[in-house]
């Protein structure tokens, strides 16, 4: 059984109660036409809380590109279905108007994180995340939210922003993947089939990434060219494949020697988009 709500005030209302009752909330922020990806973030949350809230919200103020906005799919009948067998107990949508009833928002200020990589080459997204993301915090109260690791620079934009409220504790979990290791994506469905086979690519040049890093690699040019050289492929248009020191954010790519890594990669492939990640440090990629 999963309770909905096409209004953001009357989801209030009903995390209030369960604050009432002395139940904790754990929240999911989605955008919908979810995924293995999201139904991990569900069931994790499901146990680590009394109760569960998912928002599902195809947010205009963070899309830089208005067709990639319109064609975002949407089901929401689908959506509270895999919802309700995952574990959550609420699910709720709303319009732009229905999250910021006094109008347009003024956009909040995402932070330092947000500069270089995707907050370079999108502007405005992550003003758009941090804006609804403080907004659904406001309206949920959540005993902790829960993010995946596939939106690393997110994941800090995020942080830095529980941080400036005051809550709630982030929990960042890892990246799932399909059976080839691509992670899961809404935007993998537009993949035509050769080019879903093509994509495949990207988290092979992680893992081989990772190789080099186990060998003993630790400069952050020699890395970045090497994913780079890895991802040279006719069909891939790069955006990026570069590397960062996951303790400490730098909008360009770090200079000396470093002791823990995260690799990333953005590149268009047709007419999609696909970002990935993975931290050399680690055996599984996790941070
Ligand atoms: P969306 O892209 O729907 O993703 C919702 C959450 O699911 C994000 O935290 C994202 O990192 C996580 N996620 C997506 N694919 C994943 C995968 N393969 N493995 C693990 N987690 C995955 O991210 C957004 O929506 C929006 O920016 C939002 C935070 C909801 C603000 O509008």
């Amino acid at each position: 059984m999963i309770t909905t709500f096409a209004e953001p005030c009357a989801a209030a209302h009903w995390c209030a109660a369960q604050h009432a009752q002395g139940r904790s909330v754990g929240f999911v922020p989605t955008m919908g036409a979810l995924h293995e990806g999201h139904l991990g973030l569900v069931r994790r949350a499901a146990a680590e809380n009394d109760a569960v809230c998912v928002s599902i919200f195809v947010n205009p103020l963070q899309f830089d590109e208005p067709s990639d906005f319109e064609r975002y799919p949407r089901d929401f009948e689908r959506d509270a279905q895999l919802l309700a067998e995952s574990g959550a107990h609420m699910a709720f949508t709303g319009t732009l108007a229905g999250f910021f009833p006094g109008g347009k928002p003024a956009l909040e200020a995402p932070g330092p994180c947000a500069e270089g990589l995707e907050g370079a080459l999108r502007p405005g997204h992550f003003a758009g995340v941090a804006t609804i993301v403080r907004r659904l915090f406001e309206l949920v109260r959540p005993a902790r939210a829960y993010f995946g690791q596939k939106d690393y620079q997110q994941t800090l934009v995020v942080r830095d922003l529980a941080k400036r409220l005051g809550f709630p504790p982030i929990v960042v979990c890892p990246t799932a993947r399909e059976s080839d290791g691509l992670a899961r994506s809404s935007r993998n469905v537009f993949l035509a089939p050769a080019e879903r086979a093509a994509a495949a690519a990207i988290p092979r040049a992680l893992e081989a990434l990772a190789q080099r890093w186990r060998a003993g690699e630790r400069a952050p040019e020699a890395l970045a060219r090497a994913l780079r050289e890895s991802l040279a492929r006719p069909e891939f248009a790069l955006d990026y494949a570069t590397v960062r020191d996951p303790e400490r954010w730098t909008s360009s790519e770090p200079r000396e020697r470093l002791e823990r890594c995260v690799a990333l990669v953005a590149l268009r492939l047709g007419s999609v988009r696909l970002i990935d990640n993975r931290a050399l440090h680690t055996a599984d990629g996790a941070l």
